[in-house]
């Protein structure tokens, strides 16, 4: 495959090959539509992140399920976010009254779930619940967490199935560690 083609001084190590990923996908599957049982599901995707995990993961879920979508842009850069948040993609239908569970592709800091979960609450879901593929509790500065989490990681960066690192390797099939070559 072509994905050692990386930015010359990065390399990639592979952390969670797509078999493993797909194991778990359907470990939280099977534990979201127990829990959820008889109740319609509207889940709501974060982009672009959560796009992969959220194409595999509502393909697992036996529910009556609903999809949408919300992006929103971030001031500042990676390592010293603002935490200001501009919606650039809203809701296409209301979700009030609704069972929400949102997707998301990595909890890092918590500061943009948790400004995303204001933004939800504020539109009266009947509740709303998280699901976020990967985890980093130990980079946390905001208290949130995630009801189902499918990998918790330490402080590295992760790449592929959905993830960028400026945009690239959101194709990648498996997670990849993403590091400056010594
Ligand atoms: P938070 O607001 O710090 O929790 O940041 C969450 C967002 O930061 C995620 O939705 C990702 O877009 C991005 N992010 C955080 N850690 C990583 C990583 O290791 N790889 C790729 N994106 C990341
Ligand atoms: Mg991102």
């Amino acid at each position: 495959m072509a994905v050692e083609s990386t930015a010359p001084g990065a390399e990639l190590e592979i952390l969670y090959d797509a078999e493993a990923i797909a194991r778990r996908v359907r470990e939280l599957a099977a534990q979201i539509s127990q829990e959820y049982q008889g109740r319609p599901v509207r889940l709501v995707g974060i982009l672009k992140g959560a796009w992969v995990f959220m194409a595999d993961l509502v393909r697992q879920l036996d529910l009556e399920v609903t999809v949408d979508f919300l992006s929103f842009a971030s001031y500042g850069d990676a390592a010293q976010p603002s935490g200001i948040v501009k919606i650039t993609k809203d809701l296409d239908q209301s979700i009030a009254g609704q069972d929400v569970l949102v997707v998301e592709d990595i909890l890092d800091t918590g500061q943009t779930f948790e400004y995303l979960r204001g933004v939800l609450e504020a539109h009266k879901p009947r509740s709303l619940k998280a699901v976020t593929l990967l985890d980093k509790p130990s980079r946390r500065v905001r208290p949130v967490q995630a009801d189902y989490v499918g990998f918790t990681i330490p402080d590295i960066f992760v790449v592929g199935y959905g993830l960028d690192y400026a945009q690239k390797y959101r194709n990648l099939p498996d997670i990849r560690v993403l590091r400056a070559k010594m």
